[in-house]
């Protein structure tokens, strides 16, 4: 019997992030889709603060062509540093510098665009055998809203892989990989995951219990991976591998199990999602907030009239 004072911490992120944002053409033609502000941060920023705040800092990001904006995010930038500094602009200076003191950052690339769980797989060399989480970039979790941290708590607890619960209309599920679950001793928050169903059509879904874009992973899945065929849409689906590990019991790999999030999350993948979540997390910030807050209420006013 395992318990969890023998279990190796988690301590590394890996981020996938090679997709081409075909969703957000032309806006993401010359410019990779994580690097898409949201506010005034780059929607990748918010991922790797959420990483580091959940207390990983070691991020392996899974890139591709046309991202080399994304190492330049998180790497210094000497002239514009000294420029600031000269000019005695310490606030811009902290905010440019910030990035840069998130988190020790790694990339690899994926090569071919073969799918989630093919992306997944190309961490195996740095993540060395220890457990591991996986923040996919699209999915942005409200920083008052942590997930990661009782996700990996849930790990630490009960070994395995957990996955990220939300429950989403059933109409929307087709969306999202969805989980068969059943009750846990662990908190009302905490289920096993008895079956998973890549994007199924709402009449076949299991549930209306989607899987959202934060993992905490057993390295087993590795092995797992290397046997997966391709799945839905001939891509090799991280669903189809964790559905594997979630028949198997710990000395295996498994089980699988999941936290239900029901916070707040943005979808900045989807372009009506990732209006909302600009408009929303201006509004309520202390700097920007009071003046942008009127503005709305005045411009939603007369849209009303109109
Ligand atoms: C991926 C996963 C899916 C998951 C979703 C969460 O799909 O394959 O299981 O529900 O992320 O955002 P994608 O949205 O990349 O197609």
């Amino acid at each position: 019997m395992t318990n969890k004072h023998a279990r190796q911490p988690v301590t590394k992120a890996v981020v996938p992030a090679a997709g081409l944002g075909t969703r957000f053409l032309p806006a993401t033609k010359a410019t990779p889709k994580e690097m898409l502000p949201v506010v005034d941060k780059p929607a990748i920023q918010y991922v790797v603060e959420e990483a580091a705040a959940a207390g990983l800092s070691d991020i392996l990001m899974v890139t591709g062509r046309n991202k080399r904006a994304l190492e330049d995010h998180f790497d210094r930038a000497y002239e514009l540093e000294e420029l600031l500094s000269r000019k005695g602009d310490q606030e811009r200076l902290r905010r440019v510098q910030e990035s840069v003191q998130l988190a020790s950052m790694h990339y690899v690339r994926q090569g071919d665009p073969k799918g989630l769980g093919h992306a997944v797989s190309v961490a195996e060399q740095h993540v060395a055998g220890q457990p591991f989480a996986v923040l996919l970039g699209d999915d942005l979790i409200d920083p008052r809203d942590p997930l990661l941290a009782r996700m990996i708590e849930v790990q630490q607890e009960l070994g395995g892989s957990v996955v990220a619960l939300m429950e989403v209309d059933p109409a929307q599920i087709h969306l999202y990989g969805c989980a068969a679950v059943k009750s846990t001793e662990l908190g009302e928050d905490v289920f096993q995951v008895t079956d998973l169903v890549e994007k199924p059509d709402t009449a076949d879904a299991p549930s209306n219990y989607a899987v959202i874009g934060r993992y905490v992973l057993d390295p087993t899945v590795f092995d797992v991976l290397r046997e997966t065929p391709p799945g839905r849409g001939g891509e090799i689906q991280l669903t189809d591998a964790l559905r594997e590990l979630a028949t198997r019991d710990e000395s295996d790999g498994g089980p699988v199990h999941g936290v239900l999030f029901k916070g707040r999350r943005y979808d900045t993948g989807d372009r009506a999602d990732y209006l909302r979540a600009i408009v929303r997390l201006a509004a309520e910030r202390d700097d920007l907030g009071p003046e942008f807050r009127t503005w709305l209420r005045q411009f939603v006013s007369t849209e009303m009239q109109g």
